[in-house]
């Protein structure tokens, strides 16, 4: 459990941050089929791609849809059942574990706020970045511009159930995806608003010594997401 579970399951859901502040969340959009901007995420995953925080996994299931090899992962099993029940391809997994494919990942997808799991947006790029192979690109759902990088400890809540456990959480506006991608030694390739959202691509260097410790055998993942066996449970490399 992570505290996410209490809007994973539905209704309107909210994020209460700790400094009082109340952000509306997209609980519906999350269960719902692709729309309203996800076609562009969709369309930047052109390979194997895995879809970090994939909660009820709407992206997931319809990139498998397209064709395209893919692997959705969250730390819910709330999240990872629901997931399943869509036909996604999922492991109950922490990001910050050890996942399948290492280093041989296309893409990664960060939708929907994900950006803020773990509440340092640097730290969580660096991650996903030791997940894609060379050359490989995250896609980031980001706030409007104007926000900067924000981090604090927030909780899930809903007119109905009571709130979920805590956790740290960042949000990042698209005006700080340079720096956040530069700090992350991630090349920054675009940022667009789009459908009343906004997305960033950040791209891993093909060559770079910062990543040289990281790069691994260039092999893709299979079409079930499943390249190896180096998927066990352990701290990151
Ligand atoms: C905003 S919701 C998911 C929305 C989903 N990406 C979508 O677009 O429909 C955030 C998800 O991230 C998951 N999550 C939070 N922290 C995580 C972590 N450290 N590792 C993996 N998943 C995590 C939560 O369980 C939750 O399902």
């Amino acid at each position: 459990m992570n505290g996410f579970e209490t809007g994973l399951l539905g209704g309107r859901a909210w994020f209460d941050v700790a400094d009082g502040t109340r952000i509306p969340l997209p609980a519906e959009r999350w269960h719902a089929t692709t729309a309203g901007g996800d076609e562009l995420l969709l369309a930047g995953c052109s390979g194997p791609t895995v879809d970090v925080g994939c909660g009820p996994g709407r992206l997931s299931a319809a990139l498998g849809d397209l064709g395209v090899p893919v692997l959705g992962v969250d730390s819910s099993p709330v999240a990872v059942e629901l997931a399943r029940r869509r036909g996604a391809p999922v492991v109950q997994r922490n990001v910050f574990e050890r996942l399948p494919g290492e280093g041989r990942w296309r893409h990664a997808l960060l939708a929907d706020g994900n950006i803020g799991i773990g509440g340092d947006p640097v730290v969580l790029l660096r991650r996903v970045g030791r997940l894609l192979a060379p050359g490989g690109s995250v896609l980031v759902e980001l706030d409007p511009p104007g926000g900067g990088v924000r981090r604090g400890r927030a909780r899930i809540a809903t007119g109905g159930a009571a709130p979920g456990a805590w956790f740290d959480w960042a949000w990042v506006a698209a005006d700080a995806a340079p720096e956040v991608a530069s700090e992350a030694s991630l090349h920054l390739d675009w940022v667009v608003g789009h459908a009343g959202r906004w997305f960033a691509e950040l791209r891993k260097p093909r060559r770079d010594r910062r990543w040289a410790r990281s790069v691994g055998h260039d092999r893709t993942p299979d079409r079930h997401g499943n390249p190896d066996s180096d998927g066990g449970v352990g701290a990151p490399a």
